[in-house]
């Protein structure tokens, strides 16, 4: 059993956040911090989200918005970062983008809540300029950490900014796609993003093929 007091120092560590220690502390907060990183649940790895300042985006959004689904989904989708729709209603994906993932999703039979849905940020970037290395990096705990909670049986990555972050690759998506990758161990399938697809609907065949993969490779470790 983790003293209280322990782990929330633990977390703020593991978080990036400077703790200072009594000189007589009798524990290495660092071995602590692995541990507790790991120990996050649900409802704190949400306050961390909603409090966070580890980048500079943190002053500028309106909110956070951590994702969204089913907690222990098979599939999750995962995204580049909150856009002014989503930065508003604190909830990944509802803008026009949104609607065509909506699209994508029951093409394959799944609907929107029956996956978890989340971003490789967690913050707005203004005018929705792509995310900056060092803000995907801080940002990395939460997203990892949200892949361990669901356990998902496959993670489909939409768009260049989650594939190259997620496996940390400067690949274009165009060779990125329409094939299996692991992250950790979780199969995962790399597509164009649903805003590439509203200006080239011609690639939609393209994605019809990923999303079947991915159906494939989730049913695989389902059975
Ligand atoms: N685009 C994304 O990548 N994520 C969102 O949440 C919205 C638009």
């Amino acid at each position: 059993m983790i003293h209280p007091e322990h782990q929330r120092r633990a977390y703020l560590q593991a978080m990036g956040i400077d703790v200072w220690l009594p000189r007589d502390a009798a524990e290495p907060v660092a071995a602590l911090a692995s541990d507790a990183a790991g120990a996050m649940d649900w409802d704190e790895l949400r306050r961390c989200v909603a409090d966070c300042t580890r980048c500079a985006l943190s002053k500028s959004r309106t909110q956070t918005v951590f994702g969204a689904g089913k907690q222990d989904a098979n599939w999750m989708i995962i995204g580049e970062a909150p856009g002014a729709e989503e930065d508003r209603r604190g909830e990944p994906f509802v803008g026009r983008a949104g609607q065509m993932l909506n699209e994508m999703l029951r093409a394959v039979g799944l609907s929107r809540e029956s996956v978890f849905i989340a971003n490789v940020l967690k913050c707005r970037p203004p005018n929705n300029r792509d995310p900056e290395p060092g803000e995907a990096s801080a940002c990395r705990q939460y997203l990892e950490r949200q892949i361990e909670l669901v356990q998902p049986q496959v993670i489909l990555a939409v768009g260049k900014i989650a594939a190259q972050n997620l496996l940390q690759s400067d690949e274009p998506v165009g060779r990125m796609r329409g094939r299996r990758h692991d992250l950790k161990g979780v199969p995962l399938v790399v597509t164009y993003h649903p805003a590439y697809l509203l200006r080239s609907p011609s690639q939609k065949r393209k994605v019809w093929h990923d999303l079947c993969l991915a159906k494939q490779l989730g049913s695989e470790v389902a059975a």
